[in-house]
């Protein structure tokens, strides 16, 4: 691990990094050369590369919480395919924290013995594993049977932008409950044999609900400055240090720009220079590693990066209708397709001048130039020599992949054979994003399996095949 001096980022952060490119006095190139395939020791963990299985959730849990087996063969997936750690799919520390009916959590003691089965799974590969723990707030897609009839808990009581879901802003003794509750959820995590948790204080969930100024209008100590806003991610670092000490691995997922005002009105919120703040802090109080994202929506028009599929979502967006004030609103602009270019017009304003691959990487460069700890870059990355590139000089330690192992889980076999991308690539096309709410997970782009829907079904149902045997009580 490298401790770089901490330097005073100024200006943008698209100027930072065509600074770094231009000259070679800079600290990143002080860094000894070291590509995406080499370990990464952090402090309490050490990965065999520098490829993380970034966090994707899908329909394959029980109504309850358990986890199934569906969900030890996703875990697995590329677990196999040799990434260095697999971070979960997004797991909820209270049950009213889960953003569709039908995922695992790690809300009670009883959770600790399935959740220890896919960590034993994912060893097996030599892969660590490291639980996202999280708590939707009020952003949501499909709230289930918990969170019927009742507003969502958040900062404030104003409904989320996008889909207007119900909400009303916590107590300051609710704060406190849940503050506990992720203490708790990191506790079982280590006693299920995790390698290190994930606070998922990203893409307009709970923590970044309280974090950003365009989502936050509290008026007590958890809202208002900044160092208010950060209170109650800072608290909850603290309180899973006094749960589970200072030797297991804790690191922070934050989004480096908000970019709140997706939907016209909407306030801005964070900008770099704030979020490198929270980051300092964020260190401050313990977190071993930053997972650098953005947005403080999902999904984002920054991420996940790449189109956007409205054929798609004109098939699926009716699984959320009925869940939020906006949702109808929204489906119009979906299903109709002279209505879609309003839409795409918003959606795409953000997207100008910035890559797909790599889609925030001159923010991760600014995040890694202010902290000391490893910092990880998550968006759109699937070519191996513009990671090795980034990484040997210093701009970030290690990428988090999703949709490019969505395609292909054995992305890293491929870099490992010399190629720079896997022969089917993934096209950055968000149908796996806009199914996730309706369909099973998995790659959706019917170009990657030369237009043939079984195959492509075939490969999506991989991970649903399990044993037909059931379990008769008294037998
Ligand atoms: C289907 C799907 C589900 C996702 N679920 C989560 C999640 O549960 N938690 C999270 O932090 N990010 C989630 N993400 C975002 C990814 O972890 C990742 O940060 C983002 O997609 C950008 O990376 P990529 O370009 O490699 O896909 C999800 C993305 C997709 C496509
Ligand atoms: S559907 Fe497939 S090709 Fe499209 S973004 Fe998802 S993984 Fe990539």
């Amino acid at each position: 691990m490298i401790h770089e001096e901490a330097v005073q980022p100024s200006g943008d952060a698209h100027d930072l990094l065509s600074a770094s490119e231009g000259t070679e006095t800079q600290a990143a190139f002080e860094a000894p050369l070291r590509g995406v395939l080499s370990p990464l020791a952090m402090r309490n963990l050490t990965l065999k590369n520098r490829v993380l299985r970034s966090s994707i959730s899908g329909r394959f849990d029980h109504e309850d919480g358990t986890p199934t087996q569906t969900r030890l063969n996703w875990e697995t997936l590329s677990a196999e395919g040799g990434v260095g750690a697999i971070i979960t799919s997004y797991v909820p520390v209270l049950m009213s924290g889960r953003i569709i009916a039908g995922y695992a959590t790690i809300h009670e003691d009883r959770l600790i013995e399935p959740w220890s089965d896919i960590a034993r799974a994912v060893h097996n590969y030599g892969t660590k594993m490291i639980m996202q723990l999280s708590h939707s707030g009020r952003q949501m897609d499909v709230p289930g049977v918990q969170n019927l009839h009742q507003s969502t808990l958040s900062s404030t009581d104003r409904p989320e932008s996008l889909h207007g879901f119900p909400t009303r802003a916590m107590t300051i003794s609710e704060i406190e409950h849940m503050v506990h509750a992720f203490a708790r959820a990191a506790w079982r995590a280590r006693e299920a044999g995790m390698d290190g948790v994930e606070l998922h204080a990203a893409n307009g969930y709970l923590f970044s609900q309280f974090l950003s100024s365009g989502i936050n209008d509290r008026r007590d100590r958890y809202g208002g400055s900044l160092f208010n806003r950060a209170r109650f991610l800072l608290d909850v670092i603290r309180a899973i240090r006094a749960e589970v000490g200072s030797s297991f691995h804790l690191q922070v997922k934050l989004s480096a720009i908000d970019l709140n005002d997706v939907i016209p009105g909407e306030r801005r919120g964070n900008s770099l220079d704030e979020s490198i703040e929270v980051a300092r802090w964020v260190e401050t109080a313990g977190a071993d590693a930053l997972h650098v994202s953005i947005g403080s929506l999902f999904p984002h028009p920054l991420n996940p990066p790449g189109d956007f599929a409205f054929n798609t979502i004109a098939s699926t967006y009716d699984a959320m209708l009925s869940s939020g004030e906006h949702t109808f609103r929204n489906y119009l602009f979906f299903r109709y397709p002279t209505l879609r270019p309003l839409f795409a017009l918003l959606w795409n304003r953000m997207k100008r001048g910035r890559p797909v691959e790599g889609v925030s990487a001159a923010e991760a460069l600014a995040i890694k130039r202010a902290v000391g700890i490893p910092v990880i870059s998550t968006g759109g990355w699937q070519t191996r020599s513009a990671i090795d590139s980034r990484i040997e000089a210093g701009h970030f330690d290690a990428v988090a992949i999703a949709r490019g192992l969505i395609a292909n889980p054995d992305l890293v076999r491929h870099w490992e054979a010399g190629l720079e991308v896997p022969p089917r690539p993934c096209t950055h096309c968000n149908k796996c994003l806009l199914n996730a709410p309706k369909n099973p997970l998995g790659c959706y782009e019917p170009s990657r399996f030369d237009g043939d829907p079984d195959r492509m079904i075939e490969a999506i149902m991989r991970i649903y095949r399990v044993s037909s045997e059931l379990v008769v009580p008294h037998e």
